[in-house]
């Protein structure tokens, strides 16, 4: 097992063989990359405090981890193999350990975020049709629930195919098999032949998780060629914990790639999405054109600082897988102790006893807590049919505690007038 829980001194020594490891701009002749340690006037490379942390330390010795390591291993970028090597291990304990793929099977890098990563797969898919099929842009189109994060629009728009997005059940939030098969018709109608589909392992607006099981299913009752894609930018980090007969990992064949965002649930520093496919894929998003870089390019990103990779490293090696679960058990427990506040106080809501996320019918709920606690809507331009909470580490306790006196005083309030 790569995932354990590891002291802090342990996790410092492994961070600093690393850097070690790494050709560092201050100590070797490294005369031919167009990149160097961090502006010296404002970053200290000599205070004392970084013999004592491991992160900024390699903040500030700013390895470029350009590419994919997973696939080219010993042929990439050797300038700083040390903490590549970390995250490969990272790639490696996320597929394997948390997401069951058998040993060795999956690629992937540490993207800016959840955006570039469910691009990233739409971009593969794309070129995969185009390569092995033949297709054109516009015979390819990508089926997502009307619930999915905004990255797939944006996705769609900059690889010139279709966005397909399909309605969910007003209060299940779920796709539906009939909605599914007329979307594929009307889309094979106008002339789409391939599809892409995502699979949320949570929305980011209810905490819901699509089937993948009725997507593949209505694509074989079309007989036309799909790939699903999961994207658990949210819930990568929750669902895996508390869904043991999740749908949405490595086990299940028809799910070829997953995003993940340790800048969310995890608490890692923006700039840790985590992106994740099968072997044999990640080819083909190769640019041929990348020839100085040892290895070429497979990522949207290009130049980016190692240090994201071994933040996430760091944090899970920190916390084990068991101390971990324990977490997210904790954050389930006070996600349940809401729900049943509303339950009492009769405000209708939709959660996914799996998430940590709860959306409030808009109607049912005071203005004043929605401002007082920064509720987010699920439109803030027209009328909120929604009110959401995310539970996360820094609203357990009193955060909560507090809301739900509110939550009482004003409800029982509307209530007596
Ligand atoms: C489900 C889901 N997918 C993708 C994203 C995009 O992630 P990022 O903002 O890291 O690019 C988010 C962000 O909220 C999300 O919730």
């Amino acid at each position: 097992m790569l995932w354990k829980k590891h002291t802090k001194q342990e996790i410092q020594t492994r961070v600093f063989q690393a850097l070690e490891e790494n050709r560092n701009y201050d100590s070797d002749y490294i005369l031919g990359i167009p990149g160097s340690y961090l502006d010296t006037e404002q970053f200290h490379r000599d205070a004392d405090f970084l013999a004592n942390a491991p992160y900024l330390k390699t903040f500030i010795n700013n390895p470029n981890h350009i590419g994919c390591h997973t696939l080219t291993g010993a042929d990439g970028e050797d300038l700083f193999r040390g903490t590549q090597k970390l995250e490969i291990e990272l790639i490696q304990m996320v597929s394997e350990e948390i997401l069951h793929a058998p040993k060795n099977s999956v690629d992937g890098y540490v993207a800016p975020g959840g955006t570039e990563a469910n691009i990233q797969a739409l971009w593969i898919y794309r070129n995969f049709y185009q390569k092995e099929q033949g297709a054109k842009n516009e015979e390819i189109g990508v089926i997502f629930s009307s619930d999915s994060h905004y990255s797939f629009y944006k996705g769609a728009n900059l690889l010139s195919i279709k966005p397909l997005p399909v309605k969910v059940d007003a209060d299940t939030r779920s796709l539906g098999m009939a909605g599914l098969r007329e979307k594929i018709q009307e889309a094979k109608q106008m002339g789409i032949k391939y599809f892409i589909a995502n699979a949320n392992m949570s929305t980011t607006m209810f905490g819901s998780v699509d089937d993948p099981d009725i997507l593949a299913a209505a694509f074989e009752a079309e007989k036309v060629p799909y790939k699903i894609h999961a994207d658990g930018a949210f819930g990568g980090f929750i669902y895996p914990f508390t869904n043991p007969e999740s749908k949405l990992d490595f086990r299940n064949p028809n799910i070829t790639s997953i995003t993940l965002d340790a800048h969310k649930m995890l608490m890692a520093p923006y700039g840790t999405g985590i992106f994740l496919i099968r072997k044999d894929w990640m080819h083909y998003a190769a640019t041929a054109e990348a020839q100085y870089v040892q290895g070429l390019d497979y990522t949207m990103v290009g130049s980016r600082n190692g240090a994201q990779a071994v933040s996430i490293w760091m944090i899970l090696q920190t916390h084990g897988p068991r101390g971990w679960r324990e977490n997210i058990q904790s954050l389930m427990d006070e996600t349940s102790r809401v729900t049943d506040v509303l339950e009492e106080l009769g405000i209708p809501y939709y959660r996914n006893p799996h998430m940590n996320i709860i959306s409030m019918h808009a109607s049912a709920v005071p203005p004043e807590v929605t401002q007082k606690y920064r509720l987010v809507a699920d439109d803030f331009e027209g009328v909120p049919k929604w009110w959401k909470i995310v539970v996360m580490p820094h609203t357990k306790g009193k955060v909560i505690d507090n809301f739900i006196s509110d939550l009482r005083r004003l409800k029982g309030a509307l209530n007596n007038q």
